[in-house]
């Protein structure tokens, strides 16, 4: 069961004490402890302004993991799904996450790489939306990965035949079961249809709610493109602009 006060809403989250266990001086709906805007952000990339809103949010991770991110893909016809993932990474390139080769998402990517995602830090009232296309990790990198998690999870990705239709939960259980007599923790193979794939982005857009409603968007320009006055030059082969809320 959930803790009682996991359930509570997030307007009993206090001003300064971010944390459920010191409810005193509740009163606000969100954090508005933002110190700064979209507009004077110390940094004109979307990486490192990722990086500075992951932080903060990891400060509350009692209440958020901030690394759950909903990843929408598309067959090739445009008909669209989208399901929470746990990102396993990122970096200045891209964002990781493993998944099944097998699974809806997975046969999907194969189809259509395009694909997005969507972070929201609630506590914040900030979300970061990513476009861009997905590529596969070459074995060798999903192998050392996979070797680097835990051995319940190794095992759990053993039992998966994820978005395959099945007769019933029982079945899972005695199946984790057989999977644990069949392989010990020193040495658990990766499943083969289980990879590693990076979302690399072309479009990275931030919108939070400090006193007003803000929102900008980080894209690499097209070849060529001659910027007008709502486009800005960012670094690291950035533009920005600011978009209606
Ligand atoms: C918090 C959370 C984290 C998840 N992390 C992953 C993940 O890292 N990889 C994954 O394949 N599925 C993950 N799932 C399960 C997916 O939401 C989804 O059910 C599964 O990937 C099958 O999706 P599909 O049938 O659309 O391919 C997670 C679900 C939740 C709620």
């Amino acid at each position: 069961m959930l803790e009682k006060t996991r359930l509570l809403p997030f307007n009993q989250v206090t001003k300064n004490k971010t944390r459920f266990s010191d409810l005193s001086g509740l009163k606000d709906f969100f954090l508005d402890e933002k110190k700064y805007t979209l507009a004077d952000m110390p940094y004109k990339d979307p990486y490192n302004i990722f990086k500075m809103w992951f932080q903060e949010a990891k400060e509350l991770s009692d209440l958020i993991n901030p690394l759950i991110a909903c990843l929408a893909t598309s067959t090739r016809t445009g008909v669209p799904s989208v399901r929470y993932m746990l990102i396993d990474s990122f970096n200045e390139h891209s964002f990781k996450f493993f998944t099944f080769h097998t699974s809806r998402k997975g046969k999907e990517l194969k189809e259509n790489p395009l694909a997005s995602m969507c972070f929201f830090w609630a506590p914040f009232l900030r979300t970061v939306r990513i476009e861009g296309h997905v590529e596969q990790l070459p074995d060798a990198v999903a192998d050392e990965l996979f070797d680097k998690r835990s051995y319940e999870s190794q095992i759990n990705m053993h039992c998966s035949s994820q978005s395959e239709r099945v007769t019933s939960c029982k079945v899972l259980m005695e199946r984790e079961n057989q999977k644990r007599k069949m392989f010990n923790p020193a040495s658990v193979p990766r499943p083969s249809n289980l990879g590693w794939f990076a979302l690399v982005p072309s479009v990275v857009e931030f919108w939070q709610i400090k006193q007003k409603k803000e929102r900008v968007r980080y894209r690499k320009p097209s070849p060529g493109e001659v910027l007008d006055k709502l486009t800005h030059q960012g670094e690291k082969g950035w533009v920005y602009e600011y978009m209606e809320p």
